[in-house]
């Protein structure tokens, strides 16, 4: 340990960091023995090259404004468009899923701290009756595509240091959800030191470095590194269903949006809302020099976040929720050893960091630097990247907020809406109030529909249902 510990301290004092060893003489062996685990897993050249690109101020690299153009996307048919086209779409994706080719992935990874849920974002309750965690629904969801299309789609999951134990215990003791242990793949996403405002590693105990997860584009190297790519070709899957922790109205497997992407020859496909206020705070699909990109709002100018066309419609109407279909070959080549990986973006943000007499600091404004990469950033990177548009109230209610918009109130509200709906669809008399909540709670389990097509192929089980209590629909 000690030869270990004296590199590390060169490496660390040639870097202008050896605060990192401020506390070593006071640590028990265990401790250093953490220390020395956090300080080597640090890439300090990294972290250099970064701090000057950092202090150069180099980051905003939106550009020039002048040469953003709105992204084309495919709109659905409701909107104009091509309903043969969607048809086809859907088979294409069908047969697809079908051969085992998709996965699921969900990025797990991040703290939630808006939530400020006490576990992993993904074990929050979020059904109005049943209380099922995020992850219960996403279970339901894959199974319920497993037994429509016959084949196994496995499910990998990125987590992150400080909920990865959490999340596993959470799923062992939950049964997988009915999946199968083999069947959900974890993996841990990388972490990059916190520095503060002049560059310097920080604490979060005397004897742990302060790191935080390398944002959900970390998910593409951290699928190499951990091996999670070589799992999948192992598998013969070469298509992943890229979604959030956060959003219970995900369409998991979406047969159109696999068959969209691989009509249109895509390495990276995206899901879009059209976006009716504009400056609802999502990013925006763009064309810049020929390449799509996603522009975060705070990036846009307000003057195009509120450009109209002609017709009225705002033109940077397309906004990203985060939704994709991933080629594995484009992880491979992004995320891989060597490999060009994204670029990295800034946030000031608050982090508690033990000062100089080791006491630990809780600071009230911003004192901190962290460094994420963005997973859309990929786009500019993949070939024949394409958007199709979705449905906001049929897949779209994020949790990230602890109350008001998109929060879990607003996220069940949604949910009932959709309930509601597709039991109207499917001919039930549902009393619903003015913004089409219904009166009394419903649940619909995705095992049991989880689409309206679904379960208007169960219309002779809806008959008799009694909507003047709650309702829950399960298998
Ligand atoms: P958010 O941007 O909502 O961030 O992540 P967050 O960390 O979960 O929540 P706040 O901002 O602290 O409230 C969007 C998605 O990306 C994942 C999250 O788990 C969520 O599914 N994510 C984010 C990661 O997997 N890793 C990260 O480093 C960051």
């Amino acid at each position: 340990m000690r030869e270990r510990f004296q590199q590390l301290q060169t490496a660390y004092e040639a870097a202008g960091q050896e605060q990192v060893f401020a506390f070593w003489k006071k640590l028990t062996p265990t401790q250093r023995d953490g220390l020395i685990e956090d300080a080597a897993a640090v890439d300090l050249k990294e972290l250099g090259r970064l701090w000057a690109q950092y202090s150069k101020g180099s980051q905003a690299a939106v550009g020039d404004m002048n040469a953003l153009m709105p992204a084309p996307f495919e709109p659905v048919s409701q909107n104009g468009g091509d309903p043969k086209r969607w048809a086809q779409a859907e088979r294409v994706g069908k047969e697809a899923i079908s051969q085992g080719r998709v996965a699921c992935f969900t990025v797990a990874g991040g703290q939630g701290t808006r939530l400020g849920y006490d576990g992993p974002k993904g074990a929050f309750p979020c059904t109005v009756l049943r209380k099922k965690s995020l992850f219960e629904i996403f279970a339901e969801k894959i199974r319920a595509a497993r037994m429509r299309y016959g084949a196994a789609i496995p499910w990998f999951i990125m987590t992150s240091r400080h909920n990865h134990d959490q999340t596993l215990a959470f799923f062992r003791e939950h049964k997988f959800f009915g999946l199968g242990e083999l069947n959900v793949h974890f993996f841990s996403q990388g972490l990059m030191p916190v520095v503060d405002f002049n560059g310097k590693i920080l604490l979060e105990s005397p004897d742990r470095i302060a790191l935080s997860p390398d944002g959900h584009g970390g998910s593409l190297r951290a699928m190499v590194r951990s091996g999670a790519i070589d799992k999948m070709k192992e598998m013969g899957v070469d298509l992943l269903s890229y979604f959030q922790v956060d959003n219970p109205l995900i369409h998991c497997v979406d047969p159109a949006f696999v068959g969209w992407h691989l009509l249109g020859n895509s390495q990276f496909s995206s899901k879009a809302l059209v976006k009716t206020d504009p400056l609802e705070k999502v990013g925006a699909f763009c064309m810049q020099n020929g390449k799509m990109s996603v522009i975060e709002y705070s990036d846009l100018s307000d003057e195009l976040a509120q450009k109209r066309g002609a017709d009225g419609k705002l033109e940077f109407a397309a906004g990203s929720i985060a939704i994709h279909i991933i080629n594995r070959e484009l992880i491979e080549s992004l995320g891989g050893a060597g490999a060009q990986t994204l670029p990295f973006h800034f946030a000031k943000k608050k982090a508690e960091f033990v000062g100089k007499d080791g006491e630990l600091v809780f600071p009230k404004e911003p004192n901190a630097v962290k460094f994420e990469m963005f997973v859309f950033d990929a786009i500019g990177e993949a070939k024949n990247p394409i958007v199709i548009e979705t449905v906001r109230e049929e897949e779209f209610s994020p949790i990230k907020n602890a109350q008001g918009v998109d929060s879990p109130q607003s996220s069940l509200r949604d949910q009932q809406r959709q309930a509601a709906r597709w039991l109207i669809a499917a001919g039930c008399d549902v009393p619903v109030d003015k913004e089409g909540v219904p009166l009394h709670p419903i649940e619909i389990s995705p095992l049991f529909a989880d689409s309206a097509e679904a379960l208007l192929e169960k219309k002779d089980m809806l008959q008799h249902l009694d909507f003047s209590k709650p309702l829950y629909l399960g298998k």
